[in-house]
């Protein structure tokens, strides 16, 4: 949730619209939940506006003409908007479950106010300053298309409606920009299915779309959009090319055809299974080998759609294009990272061990290789963290990061402030898949040290070792420490931080702090992490889900996606690490630990 805490705005924003096309059945919210996130990891905040589930409006029509033969359109109108609710509300769980913050609104809680007809009304106003106070605590508002509130009651916009509820949404918001994502990867000069000879456009003007799009964007929606020069994008889920429709000239660009990527999963834990399961729900794009793990025939028997194996090498053979690296540890996950670079696969890792001990090697090795090197997920969880700190290092210097980001650390306060003792509180997080393998390197805050390391080298450009970050132990807190917080209405948690001194030395610890409710830390629960990253004119502020599987497994496979985007726009690259602007502060190639 990046923001801005002293301008109080998002720092960009962008409406995504998900019609029928893509929301077919359930499962597709999940898929809609990783192009959503992959935008605020970007930096966005995102309107997403929803249709029903397809099918849905239809069955509701016929259902309501049963029941209500001869009815008002007017009672229609209220019982089909039914079936964009029940989305919105779909899609809220779906992106709760990968731990994007996100609020769910009706058109009631924003003043979605419509006219007209009511089974083709047209929207007229939007609380636009209610609608952006929610990215206080929200990266994501996800609003039901297709229906607006009429002075009458509800009333709906048309067929395609949800389009234009994401333009008229586009417009009131000043939004950067909006995109319509379809089951096409754009706007062809004729229906490709029929005519092998259409052309896919990159861009084309409002109306030429309107004659071209034959209903895939609603022809109200291109009007309004002409109107207000509010420029719509067409795209395909997770698609790096989109339709630009605009005040432009007709451009032709290039037809998506995705390369199918094998992709080797090393480990099927907590955050390993998540990661296949989101593998498998996408054959199109990707192939699974079988699955590093210490015990094959357990594993098979719960998850019988997966080849596994205990044998490191069989993992890799049949050349992977990617290896996933969700084993954990510092033997032989550290080799195994080096060896997947070396011999020619990317790696997208979620080990902030083996990443905190040797990134600048992998650096070197996906350098020298021409390889993609990954680990979002390993600082933060579901929280992009780094990729706001690579965002802001290449606006500014970043003077200090602090941060909660031992998600069980911060789940065993809360448990404790409930009277739940330690061994259960620990017990309870590994169960739910939040501790580490062994739990001490949480609570002794080693963990927090791994990533602040790579917060480090991503913020300044130095290299600091986790073992020269001072920790303070959850373990070393007394029985009347503890009691003396809780009287006086404070908060523990676990704080790491950094900071650059005066003389441009990096300061850097984990301490167990005891909080007043009001810091911006205090409200974290659970497995919540945040982060506060200080500027010299601003401080921006990041939350969400720092641990557990699917946020976590959602960050590993944002990284997968992004190298398969990389394959389809032929931007494939050794990833260089991160200059920032601090790296040029002098006497900053060593850390020192105050
Ligand atoms: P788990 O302990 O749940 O899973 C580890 C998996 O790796 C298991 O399937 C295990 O096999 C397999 N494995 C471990 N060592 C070996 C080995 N020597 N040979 C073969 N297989 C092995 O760990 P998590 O999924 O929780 O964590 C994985 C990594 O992700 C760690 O580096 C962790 O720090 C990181 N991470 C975890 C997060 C979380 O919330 N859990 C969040 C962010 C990062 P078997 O099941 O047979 O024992
Ligand atoms: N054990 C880690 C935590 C997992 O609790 O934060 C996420 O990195």
């Amino acid at each position: 949730m990046p923001l801005d805490l002293d301008a109080r705005k998002p720092l960009k924003l962008c409406v995504l619209k998900f019609g029928s096309s893509v929301l077919q059945k359930p499962d597709d919210y999940a898929r809609a939940a990783h192009e959503i996130y992959r935008h605020t990891r970007n930096g966005e905040k995102v309107v997403a506006v929803v249709s029903a589930l397809e099918g849905e409006t239809d069955s509701l029509f016929a259902v309501g003409g049963d029941v209500g033969e001869g009815c008002s359109d007017a009672l229609l109108a209220r019982l089909v908007r039914c079936g964009e609710l029940k989305s919105a509300a779909l899609m809220g769980l779906a992106l709760q479950r990968s731990g994007v913050p996100s609020a769910v609104l009706d058109p009631h809680e924003m003043d979605l106010q419509a006219e007209g007809e009511a089974l083709d009304a047209n929207l007229t106003g939007l609380d636009a300053d209610r609608v952006l106070a929610h990215f206080e605590s929200a990266d994501v508002i996800v609003a039901p298309g297709f229906f607006g509130e009429g002075v009458e009651g509800p009333v709906t916009l048309g067929r395609g409606g949800t389009d234009l509820t994401a333009v008229e949404f586009s417009h009131w918001l000043g939004a950067d920009r909006v995109r319509l994502i379809k089951d096409v990867d754009g706007v062809y000069t004729d229906d490709p299915a029929k005519n092998p000879e259409a052309v896919r456009l990159d861009q084309l003007d409002y109306d030429e779309a309107a004659k071209v799009s034959r209903g895939l964007v609603q022809e109200k929606a291109i009007f309004r959009a002409k109107q207000n020069n509010v420029v719509i994008e067409v795209a395909a889920l997770g698609s790096p090319f989109a339709t630009r429709i605009a005040a432009v000239e007709k451009q032709a660009g290039p037809v998506e055809t995705p390369k199918r990527l094998r992709v080797a999963v090393l480990g099927h834990g907590a955050v390993g299974a998540g990661v296949c399961s989101h593998l498998l729900a996408h054959p199109g794009r990707f192939e699974l080998g079988p699955v590093l793990v210490r015990d094959p025939d357990q594993h098979a028997a719960n998850a019988p759609e997966l080849r596994f194996t205990s044998d490191p090498a069989e993992a890799l053979e049949g050349n992977p294009d990617i290896v996933v690296e969700a084993m954990g540890g510092t033997d032989i996950a550290r080799s195994l990272s080096q060896t997947v670079l070396r011999e020619g696969h990317h790696l997208v890792s979620a080990n902030k061990a083996v990443v905190a001990l040797d990134l600048e090697r992998l650096h070197d090795l996906a350098r020298q290789h021409g390889r993609e090197l990954k680990y979002s997920a390993a600082v933060g969880g579901g929280v992009p963290v780094l990729e706001l700190i690579d965002l802001l290092g290449a606006q500014g210097s970043i003077l200090s990061v602090e941060g909660v980001m031992n998600g069980t650390c911060n789940f065993i306060f809360g448990q404790m402030q409930k009277g739940v003792r330690l061994a259960e509180a620990v017990s309870e997080a590994q169960r739910l898949g939040f501790a580490e393998a062994d739990p001490s390197t949480d609570l002794d805050g080693l963990d927090a040290a791994d990533k602040l390391s790579i917060i480090i080298r991503h913020a300044f450009g130095v290299t600091l070792a986790p073992d020269q970050i001072a920790c303070e132990s959850l373990n070393d807190l007394s029985a009347q420490r503890i009691k003396a917080v809780q009287e006086q209405g404070l908060v523990f948690k676990q704080v790491a931080r950094c900071e650059v001194t005066a003389d441009g030395r990096v300061e850097a610890r984990v301490d167990i702090e005891a909080l007043p409710p009001e810091h911006p830390f205090a409200g974290l629960v659970n497995e919540g992490n945040g982060f506060l990253i200080r500027m010299p004119q601003r401080t921006v502020s990041v939350q969400g889900k720092g641990a557990g599987r699917w946020p976590t497994a959602e960050a590993v496979f944002a990284d997968i996606m992004d190298i398969q985007r990389a394959y389809l726009s032929g931007d494939l690259h050794a990833s260089p690490l991160q200059e920032t602007p601090l790296s040029r502060i002098p006497r900053m190639s060593s850390g020192q630990v105050a």
